[in-house]
């Protein structure tokens, strides 16, 4: 760890007020490969260590859910050999960090249209899923052929069904009801919502459960977000007055 990021991580244990749920929208790779003049794969590559920098300073920091958007439902609409690039390196991803995250105690849940993927890359999910299931020390969502308003369909489906069979009342329809319909059922959510590159979007990322997030934009573009930029953000969070539509106490 560098003496900026220490330093910042002792500002945040000091303070003491953690976010539980950070959320990312991981944002910026094809302008970072483009500023070097590669090809988009390669800014997606790097975006690929810098996942494991900011697992890492969640950990450190105590974050107790961390959910990225690794690829959304739109994607799928990008290049096929960006398409593809994408998926090996989820594959490539697991392959690697899988017994890691498991010894670190990190339980990740793969979130999404999953039927989309290639039979190896839902193999990928399957054993990262099988392989951290014990992770108690920070769960890591990843958003893979995710979309927000998908999901929300989904969860309205899964009620009208259950109405059907007779085992709701449309009565007993609340906001419970259709939160335990989500994908994050049983995650809390997020608390912090952090998007890189400077862009100013929610690009149909968790609608429902970032209703009382805190934003943070960031212009560092995501292969260059590292424990120091994640550490900013917490800071930047512990300095924001949370009312929830109540009034400052
Ligand atoms: C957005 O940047 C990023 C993505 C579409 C993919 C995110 C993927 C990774 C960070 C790597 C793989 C991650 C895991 C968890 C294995 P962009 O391509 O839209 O960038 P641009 O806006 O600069 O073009």
């Amino acid at each position: 760890m560098t003496d900026t990021e220490s330093d910042l991580l002792a500002r945040i244990h000091m303070h003491g007020v953690v976010p539980r749920h950070v959320a990312i929208i991981m944002d910026g790779n094809g302008r970072w490969a483009r500023e070097r003049h590669m090809p988009r794969p390669f800014g997606h590559r790097s975006g690929m260590k810098a996942v494991r920098a900011v697992v890492e300073g969640c950990l450190e920091a105590g974050v107790k859910w961390l959910s990225l958007f690794a690829f959304s439902q739109e994607n799928w609409q990008r290049p096929e050999t960006e398409v593809s690039a994408l998926m090996s390196l989820l594959e490539e991803f697991i392959a690697r960090e899988a017994s890691d995250l498991a010894a670190q105690g990190v339980c990740v849940h793969v979130h999404g249209d999953l039927d989309r993927l290639s039979p190896a890359a839902a193999a990928a999910v399957h054993r990262i899923r099988h392989e951290t299931a014990h992770g108690a020390r920070l769960g890591l969502n990843l958003f893979i052929s995710y979309g927000g308003r998908a999901e929300l369909v989904r969860a309205a489906r899964l009620l009208a069904e259950d109405v059907q069979r007779g085992h709701l009342a449309p009565d007993a329809i609340d906001e419970q009801a259709f939160r335990s319909r989500l994908f994050t059922a049983g995650c809390p959510d997020p608390d912090l919502l952090i998007r890189t590159s400077g862009e100013q979007r929610l690009s149909n990322f968790l609608l429902w459960q970032i209703a009382y997030a805190e934003l943070y934009i960031s212009s560092v573009l995501w292969p260059d977000f590292d424990r120091a930029a994640l550490y900013e953000a917490l800071c930047d969070f512990q300095r924001r007055d949370r009312r929830f539509g109540n009034v400052s106490t």
